[in-house]
């Protein structure tokens, strides 16, 4: 009898040895396999709709379901996360259970054949058992809101390539209303390109996101579309202006208004509200609507400011180019009254950069 408890004893302690061992092990596979499926990608093998719906690209479930989305490859890779947190699971619940305990009691037993250890044995029999059943059911679970969140991204992808392709074809027809602007005006390329590139800076510099500030460069472009309802004479009238031929130039805003009233996607539509207050002034004295500072876009601010500025150093028909630094204090003087405060000092700031600008697409 006793030679049979010492063998007993013996396999007890193999067995509670084993299990710690194992449990060990699980613990370090769970920790490495979850360091693993959830290391963060670089953000370039990200779907851009991480950059444009969420802000926080690196939130790590989020790594795993863009790229089990992606690349089948990854699939294994989420599916081993998933049977990592079940053994993770395992093993914490197992420690819970109090395995070691029983095997204790065995060991220290000096008769180990007692019902009490064979009621403590079948406890933990069925303990195992609701592991298993637990550990399946979270693995269940995890898999199918992966998979859910992955239909939910993949149906982002789809409205992400949705707007992608609309704003190329609103940049495509931006770009022809701009160059048809120009062959219509006495304006050159350059101006376009110039007021363009002097709003994306301005943009910047008031804060704005630079996906906002490109918008506003391509809105920008077509300011001065309403220009294509005036007759050739007057915008190529290498003299002073009448007073008539002043108030029908003073049309075109309402003119670029109306020619793009029924316009859809946000930068048609922002080009339309540029078009039409490009020449409204903070202090409610500009042109078509006087309208005050409240009522006044900001991208239409920001194009007011890089207009008038383009206009004073670029030479006309009718005057020659302001010196750069004259211009400079002409804008500076109309701010709070025919241009916004907050775009004058964003203009302050990032001078040098427009000045650069300036030189790099003169003429
Ligand atoms: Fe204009």
């Amino acid at each position: 009898m006793e030679e049979t408890r010492k063998r007993i004893i013996k396999i007890s302690k193999v067995i509670q040895h084993t299990t710690t061992l194992c449990m060990i092990l699980f613990g370090v596979i769970a920790v490495i396999g979850l360091g693993v499926a959830f290391f963060p990608y670089h953000e370039d093998e990200l779907p851009s709709l991480h950059n444009n719906l969420v802000n926080n690209a690196n939130i790590l479930p989020l790594d795993i379901v863009s790229t089990f989305m992606r690349d089948n490859n990854y699939r294994l890779q989420v599916m081993l996360a998933g049977i990592f947190i079940s053994l993770m699971a395992m093993v914490l619940l197992f420690l819970i259970c109090g395995y070691k305990k029983i095997f204790k009691k065995i060991i220290n037993a000096r008769t180990p054949f007692t019902k009490e250890t064979a009621e403590s044995l079948r406890k933990l029999s069925r303990r195992a058992l609701l592991l298993v059943v637990f550990s399946t059911l979270m693995g269940i679970i995890i898999f199918l809101i992966l998979r859910l969140i992955a239909y939910i991204f993949e149906y982002g992808a789809y409205l992400q390539e949705k707007a992608d392709e609309t704003n190329r074809i609103q940049e495509e027809m931006i770009m022809s209303f701009a160059e048809i602007t120009e062959n219509k005006s006495e304006q050159t390329g350059k101006h376009v390109r110039r007021v363009a590139e002097y709003s994306r800076i301005v943009a910047l510099e008031m804060g704005l996101d630079e996906d906002r500030a490109n918008q506003i460069r391509l809105a920008s472009t077509m300011h001065d579309i309403g220009k294509l309802m005036i007759a050739d004479e007057i915008l190529e009238k290498p003299a002073r202006l009448t007073d008539e031929e002043f108030a029908e130039i003073k049309k075109h805003p309402g003119y670029g208004g109306k020619l793009l009233k029924n316009v859809e996607g946000d930068v048609m539509r922002m080009a339309k509200t540029v078009a039409l207050e490009h020449h409204e002034r903070p202090d409610g004295r500009g042109y078509p609507e006087g309208k005050t500072l409240d009522k006044l876009s900001i991208e239409s601010r920001i194009v007011a400011v890089a207009d008038v500025y383009d206009a004073l150093t670029s030479k006309r028909s009718y005057k020659q180019a302001w010196n750069e630094k004259d211009a400079y204090e002409e804008i500076l003087k109309g701010k709070g009254t025919q241009f916004d405060e907050e775009v004058v000092e964003a203009f302050i700031k990032a001078y040098p950069k427009i000045d650069n600008v300036r030189q790099e697409l003169q003429g």
